[in-house]
C-alpha cells in the first residue's frame, strides 16, 4: 500500500475517510482559518481541514477558545471553504452554541452549513452532549466528536495537562467513544491522552480516531497549523513537531523590508512606474 493512496481522490468524503481507516492509511488533518493558508494546505494534499475554535487563540489572541462566537466561526469557515477543492472541511461549533440545548445545537449547525458551505461540524464531549449530537445527525450533517482534553472545558479541568491517566476517566472516555460511534459520528478527535488509551479507542471503534498528543496508534493526526509552522513560538508542548520556523523567516523578511524602506532602497526604479 502506498502511503499516499488517497492522493488521487478528487474530493475527500466521510466515506473515503472510513475507507482509509479500513485499509490502514493514516488520515492527515490540520487547522486553517483563512483563505490563503487553506488554499496552500489544500493544494498540499491534506485530507481534513479543521476550522478549529483554536482560531480564538491563534487568530484573535484570546487565552482560551471560549470567547469565539458563532458568527466569527462562520466567517473563518466560509473563507476556508472558498479556498478548498479537495479537502474535507470540518468546523468547530463554538462554546455555548450546542451544549445543553439540542435545538440550539441544530440551529448553530444549520447556520454553519448554510452560511459557510462546510462539510461537517465538530463538538466536544460525550454523554453530556448526546442529545445535541443526535439532533445534529438527524439533520444529515456529519459530526466529528472530540474527547480527552477538550479546551472548551478548560475551566473545569483547570490545566492543559494530559487527561484520562486515571482509570475512571479512561473508562468514561472509552464509553463516550463507543456512544459517539453508536450515535453515528463519522470520526472522533482524541486530545492529549495516554498513547495506549488512544490506541485502545482506535481499536475499539470502527470509525476513524484522529489524535493530537495521543501517540501513533490512532488512525490519523491533527495539529494546529500555526504551531506546526512555528508561528506560535510560545506554545511548545511535547507532542508538537515543528515543521518550519515561520516566525524566524517572517522576522527576517519584515526586518529587511523595514531596512530597505528606511534606506530608501525600496522601491527601486524597476519597482516604480
Ligand atoms: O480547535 C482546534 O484547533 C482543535 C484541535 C486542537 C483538534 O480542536
Amino acid at each position: 500500500m502506498s502511503v499516499h493512496s488517497s492522493a488521487n481522490v478528487k474530493r475527500i468524503t466521510t466515506h473515503i475517510l472510513q475507507e482509509m481507516k479500513d485499509r490502514g492509511e493514516k488520515i492527515s488533518m490540520l487547522t486553517a482559518y483563512d483563505y490563503s493558508m487553506a488554499k496552500i494546505v489544500d493544494a498540499a494534499g491534506i485530507d481534513i481541514i479543521l476550522v478549529g475554535d483554536s482560531a480564538s487563540n491563534v487568530m484573535a489572541g484570546h487565552e482560551t477558545t471560549l470567547p469565539i462566537t458563532l458568527d466569527q466561526m462562520i466567517y473563518h469557515a466560509s473563507s476556508v471553504v472558498r479556498a478548498v477543492s479537495r479537502s474535507f472541511v470540518v468546523v468547530d461549533i463554538p462554546f455555548g452554541s450546542y451544549q445543553g440545548n439540542s435545538s440550539e445545537a441544530l440551529r448553530s449547525t444549520i447556520r454553519i452549513m448554510k452560511e459557510s458551505g462546510a462539510h461537517a461540524v465538530k463538538v466536544e464531549g460525550g454523554s453530556e452532549i448526546k442529545e445535541s449530537v443526535a439532533r445534529i445527525l438527524s439533520a444529515g450533517v456529519p459530526v466529528m466528536g472530540h474527547l480527552g482534553l477538550t479546551p472548551q472545558s478548560i475551566y473545569k479541568f483547570g490545566t492543559y495537562t494530559v487527561r484520562a491517566k486515571e482509570e475512571s476517566e479512561a473508562l468514561k472516555l472509552l464509553e463516550d467513544a463507543k456512544l459517539l460511534e453508536e450515535l453515528g459520528c463519522f470520526a472522533i478527535v482524541v486530545e492529549k491522552i495516554p498513547a495506549d488509551l488512544a490506541k485502545q479507542v482506535a481499536e475499539t471503534v470502527a470509525i476513524p480516531v484522529i489524535g493530537i498528543g495521543a501517540g501513533g496508534g490512532v488512525d490519523g493526526q491533527v495539529l494546529v497549523m500555526h504551531d506546526m509552522l512555528g508561528i506560535t513560538q510560545e506554545f511548545k508542548p511535547r507532542f508538537l513537531r515543528q515543521y518550519a520556523d515561520l516566525e524566524g523567516i517572517m522576522m527576517e523578511a519584515f526586518g529587511q523590508y523595514i531596512k530597505d524602506v528606511k534606506n530608501k532602497d525600496f522601491p527601486n526604479e524597476k519597482e516604480s512606474y
